[in-house]
């Protein structure tokens, strides 16, 4: 794709779609804005909308539809077997995916149970480039484990490693001789690895694990939530590919997996998930767990219109012009926070902007949960509504321990074709201040903890009054504005 280049030498990434509906956005006083955060147990996931001015707590199923999609909700075919709908995102699957058995789920957590239903037993050992929170409650659920392999790089923080998703292969050869490729029902791959920073693995690494998983008959899974964008970044960053269509790229990947899952809440901008494959035997094994869990085959849970809002939405991701619009205002938001020093997580992955909350809150113990303690701080200041990804996000040890996270951070996501330029700088402003004023940040502690994903209702409590002393400093500085 051709860069457009500004006259003024500007470096600024320009929208390529044209808004047609909208919705007006509340920006409350910061009065209610820490009323709201003590009725949501200082967690964004309990705040209310009408409370937050930029929701960027995440892009799933928070994607600005396009026009086409939209369309295609108006033809859908209402039928609980056989539906004509279920038949062209069958077909869109297979186009885009280049896999011909389709499996419809409800989401991608509830194709992450059937594999886990499906494949996992008591010792069983799940190799992955790094877990997402659903997945790794799905496998432990069933009694499994999972390993991490990453590169050490993958841990590094301020980096310039333009495959940080990669997956350690050496590693990953040593733990199936050590546990026994019996004991491991498949290898994960995570396109964009989430909590890592929405980072990519190479193409050349997945083939790598490929090898090793022919070497040992293993299968490997492929979460492609967010493939969309690691074939963009495969894209940009991988010579071989620099001149490949999207399709080619995104085929390239998924051939190299036996069974690709994924959230459509993310990959095609709709609701719904599914678990494809091109061999009939996995078709078999998973088959059946449809119906029991989600919902008749030909609509696994979906509703109808969305089924079709996914087909076109799947088309979608093989344009590079819509693709390429979430990951290019995120680097314009990382690059422009790193210049006013604030610590990011580099290089801009995509789904979001990553805050390194270890570095900016690094007067708060991770007892007091650092990112935590920033994604409240980022809902006060500005009303921008992030996502914790630190050790409150991470689940207790099998001895009810609590396991802290290799990294603090907060996720700024920026979902697709969503927010305006001017919005970004409004939160390049806003987190510039706080970072410049974070010493008046303090610590949380849990007063209500959910026994599983207890990051999604738990109520934290700030260990003093630091954020009355937060708000106090932003009425010095910013006066009567909001
Ligand atoms: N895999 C990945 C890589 C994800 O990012 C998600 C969801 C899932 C699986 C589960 O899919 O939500 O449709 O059940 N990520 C969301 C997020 C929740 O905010 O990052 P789901």
């Amino acid at each position: 794709m051709q860069e457009i280049k500004f006259y003024n030498g500007e470096n600024i990434p320009l929208e390529l779609h044209k808004v047609r509906v909208v919705q007006k956005l509340h920006l409350v006083p910061i009065e209610r804005r820490l009323e709201a955060l003590y009725e949501g147990g200082f967690n964004t996931f309990r705040l209310n909308t009408t409370d937050v001015f930029l929701d960027m707590l995440t892009d799933s199923g928070t994607n600005a539809m396009s026009d086409k999609q939209m369309a295609a909700m108006m033809q859908a075919d209402d039928a609980y077997a056989g539906s004509q709908s279920f038949y062209r995102l069958k077909k869109a699957v297979e186009d885009v995916l280049g896999k011909k058995y389709y499996l419809p789920v409800h989401q991608g957590r509830a194709a992450e149970n059937i594999l886990a239903k499906a494949y996992i037993k008591q010792g069983s050992l799940v190799p992955m480039n790094y877990h997402f929170t659903t997945v790794l409650a799905h496998i432990t659920e069933c009694g499994g484990r999972i390993v991490e392999l990453l590169y050490d790089e993958g841990y590094v923080i301020d980096s310039n490693h333009p495959f940080k998703g990669n997956m350690n292969i050496e590693k990953l050869e040593e733990n199936i001789v050590r546990h026994g490729a019996k004991n491991i029902p498949f290898i994960r791959m995570e396109a964009s690895t989430n909590l890592i920073g929405g980072q990519p693995f190479s193409i050349q690494n997945l083939r790598d694990v490929r090898a090793i998983a022919d070497k040992y008959h293993i299968r490997v899974v492929l979460d492609a939530s967010l493939l969309g964008e690691n074939a963009y970044l495969v894209k940009m960053r991988e010579e071989e590919f620099k001149d490949a269509s999207m399709g080619e790229i995104l085929k390239t990947m998924t051939d190299l997996a036996d069974i690709v899952y994924f959230s459509a809440r993310k990959l095609s901008s709709s609701r719904g998930g599914g678990i494809t494959t091109n061999e009939e035997v996995i078709y078999k094994e998973l088959e059946a767990l449809v119906p029991l869990y989600e919902g008749f085959l030909t609509y696994g849970g979906i509703s109808v219109r969305e089924i079709e809002s996914m087909a076109v939405g799947l088309y979608e991701t093989l344009d590079e012009t819509m693709i390429c619009q979430s990951p290019k205002f995120i680097k314009y938001l990382v690059d422009e926070l790193d210049k006013n020093d604030v610590p990011m997580v580099k290089p801009a992955g995509v789904l979001g902007a990553h805050v390194n909350a270890m570095e900016i809150c690094s007067h708060i113990p991770q007892t007091q949960y650092p990112a935590a303690s920033l994604a409240a701080a980022l809902y006060l200041i500005p009303g921008i509504r992030g996502m914790e990804r630190g050790s409150a996000s991470n689940q207790r040890d099998e001895y009810g321990n609590e396991t802290y996270a290799d990294m603090e951070r907060v996720r700024l996501a920026v979902p697709r074709r969503v927010f305006t330029l001017s919005q970004i700088k409004y939160v390049i402003d806003r987190v510039t201040w706080l970072n410049d004023n974070r010493e008046l940040i303090g610590g949380l502690k849990f007063v209500y903890e959910p026994p599983v994903l207890r990051f999604f209702m738990g109520g934290l409590a700030p260990v003093n009054n630091w954020p009355e002393q937060l708000m106090a400093k932003f009425k010095e500085d910013f006066g009567d504005s909001l």
